[in-house]
Formats: C-alpha cells, structure tokens, sequence
C-alpha cells in the first residue's frame, strides 16, 4: 500500500461519527481536518480524533495533504462543496441524498465528469449482506425471474427532530422529507434490485406533522421497470416507533423476504433464513426499541474503505454521480407526479 490517503471530513453533526470511526480504523487514510461552521463542534471532534479544525471548508481546496473529503452537511450544501472541491481536484464521498434537487444534482454530475477526482455517494445499505445475497440471487436467476417487490418505512420522527434543526422539513434546504431523506436507501435498493424504471407514480403528504413541516411525512409510491418489474413503496415518519424496513421480492420460484439484517427465503412453503444473525431462545432489545442507529444499517464502514480501495486502484466506484442521479430522477418525478394529483382546494 502506498502512501495514506489525507482526509478531511464536513459537518461534524449526526452521521459524523461512522465516518471518522471508519477512518480511524482504516489503513491507508488519515483524517486531517474536520470542518463544521460551529467552531464548538469542530474543534470538540478534531480533539476526539487528533486532528485539526477548521470553520471554513474552502481552506481544503489548496491543501496538498488532502485528497479525499467527507460531506456530512445538510442536503442544500452538497452541490456547493461537492463542486469547487472537484474542481479543485479532490475525491469527494458525499452523504446522501446527492443533493437537495435534481438541478443541483446535475451539477454535481457535470463537475464530475470534468474531474480528475472520483465522486462517490454514502448508499450503505447496498453493501448490508442481505441486500448484496438479493443482487447475487436476481443476477444468478436462483428463483427464476423477478415478478415483483415492495420496500416498507414506518419510522418515527418528532417535532423536535426539525424545529431544532432549521435545515430540516423545508423543501430549500432538505429537499423534501422522508422521501430525500430517510427513505431514499430503500428507493435506491428497490432500482438497484429491479433495473431500468419506466416510470414512477406516487403521493406525498405531510399526514402528521403538517404543522411543524412544509415537507411530507409520509410517501407512497408504484414503480413500473423496464424488464416488466412492479415495485411498491411505501415510507413514513410518522410511526411511533422505529421499525425495521421491510423489503419483499416475490421471484418465479420463491420469495425473499428481509427484515432488519435478516434475510430469509420461503419456497415450496418452508422458510428459511438466508443470512444474518441465528435467532437465539430470547434476544434482548430489538430494532424497534434499538437505542442507537442501527436502523440506517451498519454498513457505512464497508463502503468508506471500498471508495478509498477504488482510488487508490484507480478504478471507478461503482456508487457514482450517475447512480446518484438515477436516485434524485425518481425522487424528483415522485414530487412532480404527488403535485399532479393534488386535489382541487376545498371551498369554504
Ligand atoms: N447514510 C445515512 O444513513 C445517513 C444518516 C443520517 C444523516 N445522513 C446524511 O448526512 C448529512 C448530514 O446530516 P446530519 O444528520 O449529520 O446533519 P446535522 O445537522 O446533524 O449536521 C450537519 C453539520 O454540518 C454543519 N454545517 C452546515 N453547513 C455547513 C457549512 N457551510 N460548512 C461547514 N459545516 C456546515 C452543521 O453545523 C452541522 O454540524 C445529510 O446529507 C443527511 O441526509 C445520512
């Protein structure tokens, strides 16, 4: 392995920490600076991770010792940064969603393609070993083809999650609401499963917090694939409890069915676990009560040492702005498909 690869991360908020764990235990990185503009919090994470601080992300874009850089800010930030940093040359690994809109979007995706430097996106959930043994089991045909699928979200965010966090549940700043935000890893698995889409259709709404957000809290949505796949989707913020997501793909000759880590398989009327943990007499806690962030899955350090391996191997990571913009297309055209159908307002 050559020389380490300097790193330095922005935004040293909620998902900051997997990313600085991931480097601390990575060979071949090191992480250099870390950038928030609260001082306080850069300057309490750069003490934690022996590195230095820094207010302002643009002091990055001249530093040699710096190749690769973390965005880990709110999602109106990352067309911004993402492109004077690959302008000034550096990889970039930005947290998803790619940006706050597809027009942002799109020009991440054309300061990419004008860079020497890779852009890649945190879609961790793509490496969870339940969703690489589904991809194994559609590429091989194990089941036959793939007829149909669905991916469930009912998960559970309070008022206080957006009023003290002015960026969120505004449609300038985050984009939109469980769709960009949350439940974007299971639309980007159910494309990833299910190829080329067609076209999306869906709805909207704030059903809950319709007072604390101009967002929606809630998404349902139908996929039509190329290959002839139907996908459902449905996502909300408005449970009162953090469940798993569930993803069910109805295959020929079977049926996978993945619940948290879990992976199991039903054919011929028997089920069976595929992968992950074995059931023990009585597991202590479970997802639903799950005190950490086990439900945004645990697989962001398995992705981070894979874009680093892919740079220093020069070859191209395969969660790139192209994949990024497939993403933001459908969330783009589930809003514009919601806005169609909103009902005629309602006379007094
Ligand atoms: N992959 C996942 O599962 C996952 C989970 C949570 C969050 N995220 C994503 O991570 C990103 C950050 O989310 P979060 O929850 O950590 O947000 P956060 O609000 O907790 O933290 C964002 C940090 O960025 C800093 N910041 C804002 N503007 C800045 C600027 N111009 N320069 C420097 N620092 C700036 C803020 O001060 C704050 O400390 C979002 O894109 C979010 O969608 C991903």
């Amino acid at each position: 392995m050559g020389e380490a690869l300097g790193a330095a991360i922005i935004g040293c908020g909620t998902i900051f920490p997997p990313h600085a764990e991931a480097l601390k235990r990575m060979d071949g990185a090191v992480l250099r600076v870390v950038v928030d503009e609260d001082r306080c919090r850069a300057e309490a994470a750069a003490g934690e991770y022996e590195c230095e601080a820094a207010a302002d992300y643009r002091r990055l874009l001249e530093r040699e010792d710096i190749q690769v850089v973390h965005l880990c800010t709110p999602h109106h930030r990352h067309a911004e940064m993402a492109v004077e940093l690959l302008r000034a040359g550096k990889h970039v690994l930005s947290e998803k969603p790619m940006a706050h809109s597809l027009e942002a979007a799109l020009r991440i995706s054309h300061a990419a393609e004008r860079s020497s430097a890779q852009f890649g996106l945190v879609f961790q959930n793509r490496y969870n070993e339940a969703s690489l043994k589904i991809r194994d089991m559609i590429e091989t045909g194990a089941l036959g083809r793939l007829v149909c699928m669905k991916g469930v979200v009912t998960w559970f965010r309070e008022p206080g999650y957006y009023e003290n966090s002015p960026w969120r549940g505004r449609w300038e700043t985050e984009g939109g609401g469980v769709l960009i935000n949350q439940a974007i890893h299971t639309l980007d698995l159910l494309q990833w499963f299910g190829g080329e889409v067609s076209s999306i259709r869906g709805c909207a709404s704030a059903d809950v917090l319709h007072d604390v957000i101009e967002v929606e809290d809630t998404v349902h949505a139908a996929l039509t694939f190329k290959n002839g796949v139907r996908g459902l989707f449905y996502a909300t913020n408005a449970y009162l409890a953090h469940s798993p997501v569930e993803l069910e793909l109805i295959f020929e000759r079977g049926c996978l069915h993945q619940r948290q880590d879990r992976l199991f398989l039903s054919r011929d009327g028997e089920e069976s676990l595929l992968c992950g943990p074995p059931f023990r007499a009585r597991e202590a806690g479970g997802a639903g009560n799950s005190a950490g962030k086990s439900y945004w899955g645990n697989s962001h350090g398995r992705l981070i040492s894979d874009f680093y391996r892919h740079i220093r191997e020069g070859r191209k990571f395969a969660i790139d702005e192209h994949e990024g913009l497939k993403v933001m297309g459908l969330v783009s055209d589930l809003y514009r498909s919601s806005q169609i159908r909103r009902p005629p307002e309602v006379r007094e």
